[in-house]
């Protein structure tokens, strides 16, 4: 395959993050896009606001060349579309993503994967039938720091895990998003499933599934019918605390945090607002060099990646199994049903 055609489905905030990404890739174009708002359709992106990085969107998207499509359902039949890019609200991930695995294309979904387990269900058995490669925007996976500190942890060098703490706290999205979707948590699932999926991810990514979870969450101080604010502890069964803390409710204008300490025999691996460190019990601190060279994020280097697979007929395997990302998702409704019921859940 010479070039890989993306079709991009929803033109918000990670819409256009995705299209600013691809616009940088030698080996992918954009195709074809679609989206329910007839302004984004036009290219208007100027509503479009996220929590942490984001373009210049004051600038319209140049749509020359590109089809434009009134929704996703209605690109998959485009023949010139080899990847589906889903950046649409999440309870909608679902049905397109099964259709377009039907209709035979590759598909890049944005996390969290769905809204609920009967979802998840549907995704897991159209991934496994189909003949197409599927990635999850499982992003934090990919980014820099939290690779190097994945692949410096599984190498042994850090010795066993003690302690780790994950944390990741936001402004508020209120006001946003298209329709203020997130705020409506029968929808988005809160800031449990939004922004503290990617720790609980990164809490499987490391150590596994645990055999149990507890949750206790603060519910309707910004969304209606969401969790707001989480903290979650993992139970491995074998002495070690794992944890983690998730919450957008900070007043617009707190700078987005993410944050990780990672407290094992030999190192702790650390990342805060002074940057990301290992510090050896012997020896000195270690400023790590990360591998940045699809670009400064995760979003850079799974996009990269997946393209990257499509071109050359590899399954995209080096961030994500199917079943890792299932159990990730299975584990943040874990966590849904710990906080509604002040008790802890078995995996
Ligand atoms: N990986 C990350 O770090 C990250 C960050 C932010 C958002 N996300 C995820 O990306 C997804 C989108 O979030 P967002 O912040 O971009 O939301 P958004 O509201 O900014 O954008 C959603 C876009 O989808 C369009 N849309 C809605 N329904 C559609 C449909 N059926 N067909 C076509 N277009 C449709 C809307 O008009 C809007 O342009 C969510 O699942 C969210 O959780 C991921």
């Amino acid at each position: 395959m010479k070039e890989v055609r993306i079709g991009l489905v929803g033109l918000g905030f990670m819409g256009t993050t995705h299209w600013g990404i691809y616009k940088g890739m030698k080996d992918a174009r954009i195709v074809a896009v679609a989206d329910v708002d007839a302004a984004k359709r036009r290219g208007d992106i100027s509503k479009v606001v996220g929590n942490i990085g984001g373009g210049d969107n004051s600038k319209p998207l140049d749509l020359t060349g590109v089809t434009v499509y009134e929704n996703g359902f209605a690109m998959l039949a485009d023949a010139d579309v080899d990847i589906v890019d889903i950046c649409v609200p999440t309870p909608d991930h679902a049905d397109l993503a099964v259709a377009a695995l039907k209709a035979g294309k590759h598909v890049f979904c944005e996390k969290p994967l769905c809204r609920d387990r009967a979802q998840l269900k549907r995704i897991v058995a159209a991934v496994k039938k189909a003949k197409t490669f599927f990635n999850v925007g499982m992003c934090v996976r990919a980014w820099p720091e939290y690779r190097h500190a994945w692949e410096y942890f599984k190498s042994g060098k850090a010795g066993k895990m003690k302690t780790a703490t994950f944390k990741r706290i936001s402004p508020s999205v209120d006001g946003n998003a298209w329709q203020n979707w997130f705020m409506d948590g029968v929808r988005s699932g809160g800031a449990l499933l939004d922004l503290h999926v990617h720790d609980i991810d990164e809490v499987n990514y490391f150590f596994g599934k645990p055999k149990r979870l507890s949750a206790a969450g603060a519910a309707d101080v910004v969304c209606k019918g969401g969790v707001d604010h989480v903290v979650a502890t993992y139970d491995y069964g074998d002495g070690t605390l794992v944890m983690a803390e998730g919450g957008w409710a900070a007043a617009k204008g707190t700078p987005f945090e993410m944050s990780f300490t990672i407290v094992c025999e030999k190192a702790t691996l650390k990342l805060d607002a002074s940057g990301y460190h290992i510090y050896p019990v012997k020896g000195k601190p270690i400023v790590p060099k990360c591998d940045v060279k699809a670009g400064p994020t995760g979003w850079h280097q799974e996009l990269a990646y997946f393209v990257q697979c499509v071109k050359k007929g590899i399954a995209p395997t080096k961030y994500q199994t199917l079943d890792s990302v299932a159990t990730t998702m299975e584990m943040a409704f874990a966590e849904e049903r710990a906080v509604k019921s002040g008790k802890a859940v078995a995996l």
